[in-house]
């Protein structure tokens, strides 16, 4: 028996893994957290299945399910919103089937920040104006940030920010955010990215709260840095004529081997 953690993606039934979809039909019991995962990715549990909302649930009822699906030898499907590795609770869980001695194993997800930078046509790491994605959040009343996590400090290496779990304080942070990339800074909020109602709002750091109606709530993303709106950003060397011909040679040497560079690093693969 297995506890098969997956990442259910953004909200899009079709932004699941062939590798998910194939682990949720092949369990007979499925625990989902709430809302988030859509009606349609539960449709691939097979007829019968136990399905069960986590969302009213506290760990200990979880690590219940967790123990009971193992007394009957039944494998679970354990879906999260986006991918497992940011804000899925997925951490505490593995620890408690760590202690039970219950094997699991993880499937990433589509995480909703590349949901929203794909909502916005964007490439959130432009050459020359922002290298560095950081995923974030403010303090909530589930968690609170560690000290030095503050949006000062990461706003202050200039790089692309996606805050989740802060719609609820957009102004606040659009304020905050004006003291180190400008009140021209541009902001999009994206809500229920991949959802047929998906709502995009563009602004800049001065206009975003305006601009913002109370709709949007919950379920957002506040992405802020220059490359969102960057125009006259560097091409990167990936497609340079000349870039591509020093490599050529090795690529046609028929080794077996083809270079191949990919976002700027060389590889080899056979
Ligand atoms: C508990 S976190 C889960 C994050 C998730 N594990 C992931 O990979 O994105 C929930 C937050 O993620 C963001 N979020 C999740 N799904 C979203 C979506 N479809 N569109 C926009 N933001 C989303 C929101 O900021 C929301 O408050």
């Amino acid at each position: 028996m297995t506890v098969h953690f997956i990442g259910a993606g953004p909200g899009a039934a079709d932004l699941l893994t062939l590798r998910g979809r194939d682990l949720i039909a092949a369990c007979p019991v499925c625990l989902y957290a709430g809302s988030l995962v859509p009606e349609a990715v539960l449709a691939h549990c097979p007829p019968g299945a136990r399905i069960v909302n986590t969302a009213a649930m506290s760990l200990d009822d979880i690590a219940a399910e967790f123990q009971a699906a193992h007394a009957r030898g039944q494998d679970v499907a354990r879906l999260h919103s986006g991918d497992l590795s940011v804000w899925s609770a997925m951490g505490e869980q593995l620890r408690r089937l760590r202690e039970l001695g219950i094997p699991c194993t993880v499937t990433p997800g589509v995480p909703s920040f590349a949901a929203a930078a794909a909502a916005l046509g964007a490439e959130l790491t432009l050459p020359g104006v922002a290298q560095s994605v950081v995923l974030t959040r403010t303090s909530g009343r589930a968690s609170a940030m560690p000290a030095t996590e503050t949006l000062a400090n990461f706003a202050a290496t200039g790089a692309t920010l996606a805050i989740h779990l802060s719609i609820h304080k957009l102004a606040d942070v659009a304020a905050e955010l004006q003291a180190h990339y400008g009140a021209g800074c541009p902001v999009a909020v994206v809500w229920r990215a991949s959802w047929p109602d998906e709502r995009i709002v563009r602004a800049t750091l001065a206009t975003i709260a305006a601009a913002v109606d109370g709709g949007m709530e919950r379920t957002a993303l506040i992405l802020v840095g220059p490359a969102l709106a960057a125009e006259g950003f560097d091409e990167s060397r990936l497609y340079a004529p000349d870039y591509e011909r020093r490599f050529r040679p090795q690529s046609a040497s028929g080794s077996g081997t083809v270079a191949a560079s990919i976002d700027g690093v060389d590889t080899a693969r056979s």
